[in-house]
């Protein structure tokens, strides 16, 4: 049986949480006086030894990203805190940042010493402007009491921290179109090579890591490497949010070592809501192919989530009962992902148009002959055709549902979806209460 483990939230239920003085309180700040008598090259050693996997979505080693930047060459070398956070059922940075921005502080300043970068930022999306004051309001302490600016500690080290409000696009969130956007340019995705590492912010080397990742540093540095590999699998180490949300009886962030299963989180989140019974889920957002009652038990690793088909991506758990109607689901994925495609390629730029379109008449049970096979056609000439991964999200729902309930898909040939699955049946609110 795995049992929560707490650590960027053991806090969030004590006063003022988001407080400096909480924070400290607990031990914060303690890591980077740590960090700041080693050598940057140990912290880099020990984040890698940590086994630390990325946690905005492609779970890429952290350690090993931060020791491609090339050697120092005495011009400037950034860090840059992806807060972005827009994918659909995902909701860790946000809430994170709300709740301890410290420790996302704290890690960007052993994050900044260790790849030796004096200026990082940490771009938001801007809809959430409760965060950026929150952000600013942190920023603003951590300053005051000498974590931040000139000489942190008395160690000579020196950092300014920019938060910058991007303008609410799905597709700055990814890390290249998200360079442009902070550099003031539209954010629309840079051909890769060169990646960050080499010429990222204003052609500069430059490390680019999520919240979840960065928040995590202080602790594994705290901790060490041996505390951090001691949860988790052998392969996907440590803790991480699990984001759930839907139809369960006790939504919410539950802090677990990865590994943890279904199954085991929805017995702690009060089961699915009652009278009902789990139809489909996603293991990591939308852009994750979904997974049925059959994966309850699939250990959310990186590895067995991929041996199911899907990805682990940033653990948002969307859990669906039986009312729900795959068919208007999925249409309110494809409606997003076509609003929010860039424009800059083809495939995605068409095909997502194509599918809302083909979905919108299913959905309204207008659909014609061959339009499920039109469906699976579009998004396999998406997939991997795309400039970037914005592409294969949108076209992997769309492929995932049809596998598993092709017959609903099928029924929108002749009956819309509303009919046979009455809205107010799915909503999780009540008329009146939304
Ligand atoms: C369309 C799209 C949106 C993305 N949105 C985010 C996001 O909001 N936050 C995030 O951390 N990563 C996002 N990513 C992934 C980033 O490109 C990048 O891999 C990540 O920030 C690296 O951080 P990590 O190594 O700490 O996971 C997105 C990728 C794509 C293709
Ligand atoms: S895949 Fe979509 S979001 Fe990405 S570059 Fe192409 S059009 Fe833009």
């Amino acid at each position: 049986m795995t049992t929560l483990a707490p650590v960027l939230t053991s806090t969030l239920d004590r006063d003022r949480s988001w407080t400096l003085a909480t924070y400290r309180q607990h031990g914060g700040y303690e890591a980077l006086r740590t960090a700041l008598r080693q050598e940057p090259a140990q912290i880099i050693d020990t984040v890698k030894a940590s086994g630390l996997r990325g946690r905005g979505g492609a779970g890429f080693p952290t350690g090993l990203k931060w020791s491609f930047l090339p050697k120092p060459d005495g011009g400037p070398r950034y860090l840059v805190v992806n807060a972005d956070e827009s994918e659909p059922g995902t909701c860790k940075d946000v809430p994170l940042m709300l709740g301890n921005p410290q420790a996302l502080i704290e890690g960007v300043v052993i994050t900044s010493y260790a790849i030796g970068c004096h200026h990082a930022f940490i771009y938001l999306r801007g809809e959430v402007v409760h965060v950026y004051r929150r952000l600013l309001a942190a920023v603003a302490e951590a300053r005051a009491a000498g974590f931040l600016g000139k000489n942190i500690l008395g160690s000579g080290f020196d950092l300014e921290v920019t938060v910058h409000a991007g303008a609410g696009a799905y597709i700055c969130g990814e890390e290249t179109a998200l360079l442009d956007s902070l550099e003031g340019r539209r954010g629309q995705p840079r051909l890769k090579p060169p990646f960050p590492a080499v010429a990222g912010l204003y052609a500069r080397p430059t490390v680019v890591n999520n919240v979840e990742s960065i928040a995590s540093v202080p602790s594994i540095v705290r901790g060490g490497a041996d505390w951090f590999t001691s949860m988790g699998t052998a392969r996907s180490a440590g803790f991480g949010f699990f984001s759930l949300s839907g139809h369960v009886t006790r939504p919410g962030q539950y802090e677990a070592p990865l590994g943890i299963t279904l199954r085991e989180l929805l017995d702690m989140a009060g089961g699915i809501r009652a009278g009902h019974r789990l139809k489909f889920w996603t293991p990591g957002g939308s852009s994750t192919p979904i997974l049925t009652e059959e994966h309850l038990d699939v250990p959310l690793d990186y590895e067995s989530v991929a041996g199911a088909g899907s990805m682990l991506a940033t653990r948002a758990l969307q859990v669906f009962d039986e009312t729900t109607s795959v068919v208007r689901c999925v249409t309110r994925w494809l409606d997003f992902y076509a609003h929010e495609s860039c424009g800059k390629c083809t495939p995605c730029r068409e095909g997502t148009y194509w599918l809302k379109q083909v979905l919108h008449r299913l959905e309204a049970g207008k659909g014609v002959e061959g339009d499920v096979d039109l469906l699976l056609d579009v998004s396999s000439n998406i997939f991997g055709r795309s400039f970037c991964a914005l592409g294969d999200a949108a076209a992997t729902p769309v492929s995932s549902a049809i596998k598993h309930f092709r017959s609903e898909f099928e029924a929108g040939m002749h009956t819309p979806a509303w009919e046979l699955f009455p809205y107010a049946a799915s909503a999780v609110f009540a008329e009146g209460e939304r």
